[in-house]
C-alpha cells in the first residue's frame, strides 16, 4: 500500500526520489521520508503528511546524495507519527530501510531484541527488519538479507541502505510488487511503474522471494537461495506523459473524460467484421470451453462490480453455474473449483493481495485461470500465465473509473466469446451486440460533453449526508459501484440495495433528507424498478434517476434524471455509471475533498 522509491546515478537522488514519491503518493499519503547517502553518510529526513511537506522540509536542510531511497505510508502497524514514518534504521545506524507490506512476527522478534536490551524508536513492524538485518550484518549485505527474510513472515517489499556500502542499494521482495528499471549508469526501484517512466520504461518486474543489487552498473539479481538469477528488462508501452493530470484539477476527471478511448483501445481488434474474435488471447482450446462446467470472477472492489456485470452476462449467455465473489471471501470459502471451472480474476492494479491469494489457491485446485488486467506483468498476471489485458492505461486516481470501463468491455468480450462458444449466444445477436458495442465509446463522449449538468444537480444535493443507489439486474452492480465512487471520495455515506430488496429493510431509513438515486435504464425489468421509485417517492425521498434519454414517465417520478443515450440492454452499465461517476467527483470536490487521494485509502490493497 505504501509507495517506495530509490535511485542510484550521476544526478542529484533527493530530486529523483521525490519526483517517484509524488507519483507514487496515490498509495498512501500519511506521512514521508527520505534516506540519501553521500559516501558512508546518510542523512534521513521525515514528516507527518503529504510528499509536499517533505519536499519543503528538505529544501530547508543540506542533505544531499546520489544515492536514495523514500516512502510515501499507508499506516498499518502504529499511528501516523513523524516516528513511525520511514526509512527505519537500526539503533548502531548500519541499516537504513523502508517497507511496504506487515511483518506478522515482529511482535516475537521485538521480544528478542527488547530483551537484549535494545529499545525501538518507532511503533512499526518495519523496525524490528532493520534491526535483523543489521543484527545479521557481518560483511555480506546479501546474506545478512537473506537470513532475515528466513526469519520474516509475512508480506515485504524492502529497499535497503547499508552505511558502510556507499555504491549499492538493496530490494527485497516476498509479496508486494518492486520494479526495477536500469539505464545510463543510473539504477532504480519503485512499487509502481509509473514512477519509472520519466527515466526508463525497460523495467524488472521482481518476483517474489528476489533480491536485487543496484548500482550504477546495473541490476543484479538473486532468489532467497543465494543463486544468481537472470535480470530480463521488459520493455512498457506506457508513457510519462500518461501519468500527467495535463490541464485537468485532477486525475479521477481526467481518467473519467478518457473513457471512449479506453473503450476504442479495449475493443480494437477483438471485434472485428461484426463478431467477436479473442481467439488470439483467449488461452484455452474451443474443446475446453465447451467443458467448462462453471465460471467464477474473483476480484474487489469496483473490479468486483464490473465482475458482477460479466456474472449477469454469464448467466444469460454461458449456461455456466455463474459464482461472483469478492476475493477475500472466496480465498476462505469451501469453493468447489476444479478443472472444469474458468475461474477468472479481475484486478485493475494486478496486485491486490486478495485476488492473488485467490488466484493462487484456485490454482491449485485445479481452475483454469485467466487475469483480466490493466498490467499485464504485475503478479497476478504472472501468476495465472493467462492474460485478458484491460488497456486503459495507467490509472492514478484512487478512485477507479476508466479501469472499471476498460473491466466491463474486456468482461464483456470474455462472456460472449464463451457463450458463443458454447452455442448461447446465436450469430444475430452477436452481431447487434458488436455493433453497438462499436458504437459504444461516441454514446460515453456524448454523457461526458453534458457534466456540468451533473454538477448542477450535486450542487443542490451537497448537504444531505446519505444517499441510497438503487438498482436491478444488471443496474444493481452500477447501483453499487455509483455508492462506492460517492463514499470513497466525498466521505457521504452511500449504500446500495437491489430494487426489489428495499421494501425488505432499506425502505425504513427513507424521508426527505434520504434520497434516492435509482438506475433505471429501458430494459426488461425498467418498469418493476419504475415500482420501487414510486414506493421511494411515497415516502417523501429525493428521486434522482438515471434513465434512458426519452424516457418521458420516469421525468414525473424524478426530482433530477441524468439522460443516457439507448443502448442494448445488456451493454447499459457502461453508459449508466458515467453520471454516478461525475456526480460522487462533483459532490466530492463541492464539498472540498481530496479527490485523487481519499483518506484512508491506498489505490492497490497490497496487504490483506
Ligand atoms: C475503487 O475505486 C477502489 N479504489 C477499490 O475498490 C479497488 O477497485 C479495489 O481495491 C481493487 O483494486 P484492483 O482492481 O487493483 O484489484
Amino acid at each position: 500500500m505504501c509507495g517506495i522509491m530509490g535511485y542510484i546515478g550521476s544526478r542529484d537522488a533527493a530530486g529523483i526520489v521525490i519526483k517517484g514519491l509524488e507519483c507514487l503518493e496515490y498509495r498512501g499519503y500519511d506521512s514521508a521520508g527520505i534516506a540519501l547517502a553521500e559516501g558512508h553518510k546518510i542523512g534521513i529526513s521525515k514528516c507527518v503528511g503529504s510528499v509536499a511537506n517533505l519536499k519543503a522540509q528538505l529544501e530547508k536542510c543540506s542533505l544531499n546524495g546520489k544515492m536514495g531511497i523514500g516512502h510515501t505510508r499507508w499506516a498499518t502497524h502504529g499511528g501516523v507519527t513523524r516516528e513511525n514514518a520511514h526509512p527505519h534504521v537500526d539503533p548502531d545506524g548500519r541499516v537504513v530501510l523502508i517497507h511496504n507490506g506487515i511483518i506478522e512476527n515482529f511482535h516475537e522478534l521485538g521480544e528478542e531484541f527488547a530483551q537484549k536490551g535494545v529499545r525501538f524508536a518507532s511503533e512499526t513492524d518495519t523496525e524490528v527488519a532493520a534491526f535483523l538485518i543489521s543484527s545479521l550484518y557481518r560483511d555480506d549485505p546479501l546474506l545478512a538479507i537473506r537470513e532475515a527474510c528466513a526469519r520474516l513472515r509475512g508480506a515485504f517489499a524492502f529497499v535497503i541502505l547499508f552505511a558502510d556500502i556507499a555504491d549499492r542499494y538493496y530490494c527485497v521482495r516476498k509479496g508486494p510488487s518492486l520494479v526495477l528499471g536500469a539505464a545510463g549508469g543510473e539504477a532504480f526501484c519503485a512499487s509502481d511503474v509509473t514512477a519509472l517512466l520519466p527515466y526508463t520504461n525497460n523495467v524488472l518486474f521482481m518476483e517474489d522471494e528476489e533480491i536485487a543489487e543496484l548500482s550504477a552498473e546495473g541490476i543484479s539479481l538473486y532468489g532467497f537461495d543465494g543463486a544468481r538469477k537472470e535480470a530480463r528488462l521488459h520493455l512498457v508501452d506506457w508513457d510519462a506523459s500518461m501519468t500527467s493530470k495535463g490541464m485537468y484539477p485532477h486525475f479521477m476527471l481526467k481518467e473519467i473524460e478518457e473513457q471512449g478511448n479506453v473503450l476504442r483501445r479495449t475493443l480494437a481488434g477483438r471485434l472485428e467484421g461484426g463478431v467477436i474474435n479473442l481467439s488470439a488471447e483467449f488461452p484455452f482450446s474451443d474443446e475446453d470451453a465447451r467443458l467448462f462446467r462453471r465460471i467464477h470472477f474473483v476480484a474487489c472492489g469496483t473490479s468486483c462490480h464490473a465482475s458482477a456485470v460479466a456474472g449477469r452476462l454469464a448467466d444469460r449467455y454461458t449456461g455456466l453455474d455463474v459464482r461472483v465473489e469478492a476475493a477475500s471471501e472466496y480465498r476462505y470459502g469451501n469453493v468447489v473449483c476444479d478443472e472444469g471451472t474458468l475461474a477468472v480474476f479481475v484486478s485493475q492494479s494486478g496486485e491486490t493481495a486478495d485476488t492473488l491469494a485467490a488466484a493462487r489457491l484456485a490454482r491449485i485446485k485445479g481452475a483454469r485461470c485467466l487475469a483480466v488486467t490493466n498490467v499485464v506483468s504485475s503478479s497476478l498476471g504472472r501468476e495465472v500465465g493467462a492474460v485478458l489485458e484491460l488497456r486503459a492505461g495507467p490509472e492514478i486516481g484512487v478512485a477507479a473509473t476508466k479501469t472499471f470501463m476498460g473491466q466491463l468491455a474486456a468482461l464483456t468480450l470474455l462472456t460472449l466469446w464463451i457463450g458463443k462458444q458454447k452455442g448461447f449466444l446465436v450469430p444475430q445477436k452477436e452481431k447487434r451486440l458488436c455493433a453497438e458495442m462499436a458504437r459504444l465509446p461516441l454514446k460515453v463522449e456524448d454523457i461526458l460533453a453534458q457534466g456540468e449538468d451533473v454538477r448542477k444537480i450535486a450542487e443542490r444535493y451537497q448537504d444531505l449526508s446519505a444517499f441510497l443507489f438503487i438498482g436491478r439486474g444488471i443496474s444493481y452492480p452500477v447501483a453499487m459501484e455509483g455508492a462506492l465512487k460517492l463514499k470513497e471520495i466525498s466521505y457521504v455515506h452511500a449504500e446500495a440495495h437491489a430494487a426489489g430488496e428495499m421494501k425488505h429493510g432499506p425502505i425504513a431509513l427513507l424521508d426527505k433528507r434520504m434520497p434516492v438515486v435509482a438506475v433505471a435504464p429501458r430494459d426488461g425489468i425498467y418498469e418493476k424498478t419504475l415500482s420501487s421509485i414510486q414506493e421511494s417517492r411515497a415516502r417523501k425521498a429525493p428521486i434522482i434517476t438515471v434513465a434512458s434519454r426519452g424516457d418521458k414517465d420516469i421525468r414525473r417520478f424524478s426530482d433530477d434524471g441524468f439522460f443516457v443515450p439507448e443502448t442494448e440492454e445488456e451493454l447499459t452499465p457502461f453508459l449508466t455509471v458515467i453520471p454516478l461517476q461525475l456526480f460522487a467527483y462533483h459532490l466530492a470536490s463541492i464539498l472540498g475533498r481530496e479527490i485523487d487521494r481519499p483518506r484512508n485509502l491506498a489505490k492497490s490493497v497490497t496487504v490483506e
